[in-house]
């Protein structure tokens, strides 16, 4: 397709101005419920620990670029780029056609949390999404799921869009505790919430044995999981909440698999780790949706 062909020279269209940031507020990320109360389809690119500034910067460039060129009906882009890039990537996304997430946060406001971020300084960049729960942070972290409802309500507070991470690892799952496991995981990060609020929410089930190991649940594995967490949402709130959420599958998911994975009825995106530090391979996804 021709607009795959990338632009692989840079433009520097990010003016790094805080005009941009204090006078206007794209309207999707001050009212969330206007965007999210019907079931919108969404691919992530969460760019974990990688890129130096000038390699983020071109790969930002090289995928608003391209986006200008795709007509995206219902279907969000957000990139989840690591914190410190994160003003450069609100600044392009405010003349293109994507969002802009964190991947962490913490649940205060302000005070003396040494190396942390605060929803509120995120929010102050015109952030609108912050995947939470992710099992990097679970594992190498040790957050729990207490810790992690305190970080949903820290980011509706402030109008942003929890990704909320869930999943099983190998062991788990060979002694068929996955649906136990994942049950848990959204039952104690998110239930606790309004109906209203949750309605705020996305959820991405990312099984942790597919995270990064090139191997990918079978779209038999993410339908039924991705249909069993509506089946809970339906369970703990109602039926038009669970049809509304937006359920992303994450894990070793690409340009060859995605189309097959987001063909499923209950597959409304995907949360993309690897694939999405390159831009062609990112961009596929996105069309594969
Ligand atoms: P992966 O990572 O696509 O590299 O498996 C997904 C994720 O961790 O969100």
């Amino acid at each position: 397709m021709d607009w795959l062909v990338v632009n692989f020279f840079p433009v520097h269209r990010y003016i790094s101005s805080p005009v941009h940031r204090f006078t206007c507020l794209p309207d999707t990320q001050t009212n969330l419920t206007k965007y999210l109360n019907m079931r919108k389809k969404i691919v992530a690119g969460n760019w974990k620990m990688n890129k130096s500034f000038a390699e983020a910067e071109e790969l930002i460039t090289e995928i608003a670029d391209a986006l200008d060129e795709i007509e995206l009906t219902n279907t969000e882009v957000v990139l989840c780029p690591p914190a410190l890039y994160i003003e450069m990537a609100t600044d392009v996304a405010f003349e293109s056609n994507f969002k802009v997430g964190a991947q962490n946060i913490y649940p205060e406001d302000a005070g003396a949390f040494t190396g942390e971020i605060s929803p509120l300084m995120l929010k102050e960049l015109n952030v609108g999404y912050c995947i939470i729960g992710h099992s990097e942070r679970r594992k190498y972290f040790n957050e729990t799921n207490e810790f992690l409802a305190r970080k949903v309500d820290a980011l509706l507070k402030h109008d942003m869009c929890p990704i909320f991470c869930c999943g099983e690892v190998l062991p788990e799952r060979e002694a068929n505790q996955h649906f136990s496991v994942v049950t848990s995981q959204v039952v104690e990060g998110l239930f606790h919430l309004p109906v209203e609020a949750f309605r705020n929410v996305v959820i991405a089930y990312e099984p942790v044995w597919a995270i990064g190991t090139g191997v990918t649940a079978t779209k038999e594995q993410a339908q039924e999981m991705h249909a069993f967490i509506r089946g809970l949402i339906a369970g703990k709130y109602d039926e038009q909440t669970a049809s509304d959420t937006t359920i992303l599958y994450g894990g070793s998911c690409n340009d060859k698999n995605a189309a097959e994975l987001f063909a499923q009825p209950d597959v409304d995106g995907g949360l993309i780790g690897g694939a999405s530090l390159k831009s062609e391979e990112f961009l596929k996804i996105i069309t594969s949706l």
